[in-house]
Order: C-alpha cells, then structure tokens, then sequence
C-alpha cells in the first residue's frame, strides 16, 4: 500500500513540532520547574535535552523514515520475526493510555477557554477559583462532555489523514499558537516587577537541585520533546527522503524548548508581579494563574488568549498521539483510517472514564496508593515512556545499528553530516545508561 507523505518542509516541521509542544510545555514545565528551584532545573533540564534529546529524535525519524511503517511495523521490517515488535506494541499501548488522561486536562482547558470567552472565569473571585477548579474537574458529566469534545477534534483532524489532516491543521494552528504566545509574553514581561519572575526563571541556584530534580529534568525532556512512545516514529514515516532530518530534529527541539521557555516566561513574570506563589504544581495554570489575569488590566483578554494557546498546542498534540495506534492498526491489520479512527477515539474514551470518575466519584479509589488518574499518569510518562525510550536506544545502537541509522539520517548520502562518533556513543551507552537510572528511580526501585 502505497504511504501518504507530509506535503511541505513546513508542514512536517509545523506537525512534529505540533506534537512536542503540547501541555507538557505550557501546563507542566513550569509547574515543574517552579517546584524545582526554577532556573537552575531548567539549566540542567537543557542539558538533557541536547544531549539526549537530539540523538533519540533522530533515532526514532530515521526508524520511521528507513522503514516506512508505524511504530510496530517499523521493527517487524528490520528484525522480522523477532520479539523487538513488542516495543511497538508498548510505544502503541503508552501513546493510548496517554491520550486517555491528556485529554481530560485539554478538555479542563477547553471549559475554561469557553467560560474565559463568556467573561464568566474572569468574575470568580480569586478565593473561589480553588473550588471553581475542583468543581469542574469533579464534575463526571461536564469533564466527560469536554472530554469528548477534544477526542472528538482530535478524529476529526486524524480521519483526514496527514496532508489533509495533520499537516493541514497544523500549518494553520502552529503559527496562531507563536503569535499569541508572543503577545502574552510581552504583556507579561512589561508588567512592574517582572524582574523578579525572569530571575526565578534564568538565574540558577544550583542549591536548589537535587538527584530527584536531575531525573525528572530527564523524564520531562521525553515527555516534552514526545519520544518514546512511537510518536516521532509514525510521524518519520511519512517523511520524504529529501527532508534533512538532522536539521528538523534540530528544529523541533530548539522550538519545544523556546515555547516552554517563552510559556515560563508568560506565567513567572505575571506569578511574582501579582505576589503568587510558583510552587503551586499542577494547579498552577487553573487556579493561580485566573487570579493573576483578575489583577492585570484587560485581564479577560489575556485570559482567553492564553487558554486559547494551551487549546490549541493540546489539540496538535492530541492528533499525535491517536495518529500513532491509527497508523498501526491501518498498516497492521488493514483497516480503513476512517473505521480505525473513529475506534480508536471510542476506545480512547472509555479507558478515559474510570480517570475522570477518580476525581469524583472514585476519588477514593487506590490503586498502589495512587488515584486512578495518577496510576494511569505514572504507568504510561514514566515507567512505559521510559522503558519504550530505552528499547528504542538499545534497538538503534545494537539491533538495527547506528551506522544504519546515520546512513538514513544523510538520506542515503546526499547530505553530508559529522558527528557520528557522537552519535554512536550516546546512543549505545550514555542514552541507555541514563534511561534505565530514570526508570529506576521513577518507579521505585532506587530512592534518591
Ligand atoms: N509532547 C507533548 C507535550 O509535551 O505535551 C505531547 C505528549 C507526548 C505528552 C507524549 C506526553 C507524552 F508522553
């Protein structure tokens, strides 16, 4: 069968970067930087993304790229027969499970762009805005119905397929995400008093670290940058040969990192000017940052720009992830995009039930003392993700070899590249090294 192509250098750039810049950048960056000691978190957190990112975006591209098939197809093609397709089937089962509780947060963020659009955000007084969330979020019917309306976009754009779907979307939505995200961040850089957000932000304590600190920095670089769950893979895949891979990788990463950069640069000036707090953690953006839009002037305004932009790099995210089990189950069992699709979200819905219910209903619900939603969170963001990163490493650096995989990344010798030495080294031992301390420490197993 033959495979649909991204159309356009921009529109392949405008997709992938679509994927990694999502709420991972606007909603838990800062939240996690902010509990991190800020700046110097972000300082390593840099480091991590340029030494590992960079080689495993162009693992996963190339994988894609040489192969031509979804994330299990991509290892069936290179070591047929062997149980390597497994890792496929993992990076499938994580981008699903991810999509599950994505979704219920970009839904939160969509009820509250609707209710910043009717000027009713904007009048809850800011010792209500705690119960405000919590009434939303708590709400089974109302985050069900915001749910559906994200999944429901989501097949929309997918079941159109990657030129008229994906790329399509994203050639449009990308740059109206960068120009609002510029407008907020001037508004939020010219308020009195933004010096002291900009130094939380850029001027490093490095007291402030920990081990714990350095290995979310890592487990967030994945998160953000969207590896390790198939995603970079499918999307290669409809890439063409005369794309350079090693300057989209480069791409990608300097536009995922400057937007959680230009997003923390948006919420800490705004934070510190109003007198906030930027430890508050995942409520960050839903309840501290509604009481600092109350304080600015035409605060209703920025308000609904900024749920917009997290609206928006929620929704090319989202695509992502459903696009990698659409684009297995089409390749692997022939079924068409539009029955596969619509499955797919159907699935995708249901799984997403018992998490929105854990913060109602079941909010007493426990499973190895986590509620459902953060059982589902630490299964899939740390334990698969970074199990799936791993096996991709191993399987590029000693399965499929790397000198194979930079052979792709030169598109069989039209471009010329250095670097390989490098390339080889990190990919074989420092990328697999560092990944399996991440695992290890996420899941328990070693305390720090
Ligand atoms: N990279 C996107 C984000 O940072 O929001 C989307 C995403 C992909 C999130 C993969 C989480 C994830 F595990």
């Amino acid at each position: 069968m033959k495979r649909e192509k991204f159309g356009s250098k921009f529109g392949v750039l405008a997709a992938a970067a679509g994927s990694a810049i999502g709420l991972g950048n606007i909603w838990r960056f800062p939240y996690i930087a902010g509990q991190n000691g800020g700046a110097a978190f972000i300082f390593i957190y840099i480091i991590f993304v340029a030494v590992l990112g960079i080689p495993l975006m162009i693992s996963e591209l190339t994988l894609g790229r040489h192969t031509r098939a979804n994330s299990v197809g991509a290892y069936k093609v290179l070591r047929p027969n062997s149980k390597w397709k497994y890792t496929g089937t993992l990076a499938v089962i994580t981008s699903f499970i991810i999509l599950s509780f994505y979704s219920i947060i970009a839904g939160w963020v969509c009820a509250y762009l609707q209710q910043s659009i009717t000027g009713k955000l904007i009048k809850v007084v800011p010792s209500e805005l705690e119960s405000y969330f919590t009434n939303l979020s708590s709400n089974t019917g109302s985050a069900l119905f915001w749910n559906a309306i994200v999944i429901g976009v989501t097949a929309f754009i997918v079941i159109s397929g990657i030129q008229n779907g994906i790329e399509k979307y994203s050639k449009v939505l990308m740059p109206i995400l960068f120009f609002t995200l510029i407008a907020l961040m001037i508004r939020s850089l010219t308020l009195d008093n933004a010096k002291e957000g900009l130094e939380f932000l850029f001027k490093p304590d490095f007291s402030q670290l920990t081990t714990k600190s350095l290995l979310e920095a890592l487990g967030h670089s994945f998160y953000s940058l969207s590896l390790g769950m198939g995603i970079i893979i499918t999307y290669g895949s409809y890439i063409g040969k005369k794309e350079n891979l090693a300057t989209l990788s480069l791409q990608i990463i300097i536009a995922d990192t400057l937007m959680a950069l230009m997003a923390g640069m948006v919420i800490f000036p705004a934070v510190f000017a109003y007198g906030f707090e930027p430890q508050s953690g995942p409520s960050l953006i839903f309840i501290t940052l509604p009481a600092v839009f109350q304080a600015m002037p035409l605060g209703a305004v920025f308000e609904t720009l900024f749920f917009l932009l997290v609206a928006i790099a929620s929704i090319t995210s989202t695509m992502s992830l459903l696009e990698v089990s659409v684009s297995c189950i089409t390749q692997e069992f022939k079924v068409n995009r539009k029955k596969a699709t619509i499955l797919l979200a159907l699935g995708v819905f249901l799984l997403s039930i018992p998490s929105t219910l854990s913060f109602g209903l079941w909010s007493e619900v426990q499973i190895f003392g986590m509620s459902i939603f953060d059982f589902m969170d630490f299964i899939a963001s740390y334990a698969f993700l970074t199990i799936g990163g791993g096996l991709t490493c191993v399987f590029v650096g000693w399965i499929w070899g790397s000198q194979n995989a930079f052979k792709e990344l030169t598109s069989d010798g039209i471009y010329t590249m250095k670097g390989f030495k490098v390339y080889d080294f990190i990919i074989k031992f420092i990328a697999p090294i560092a990944i399996g301390l991440i695992f290890l420490h996420s899941t328990g197993i070693i305390k720090l």
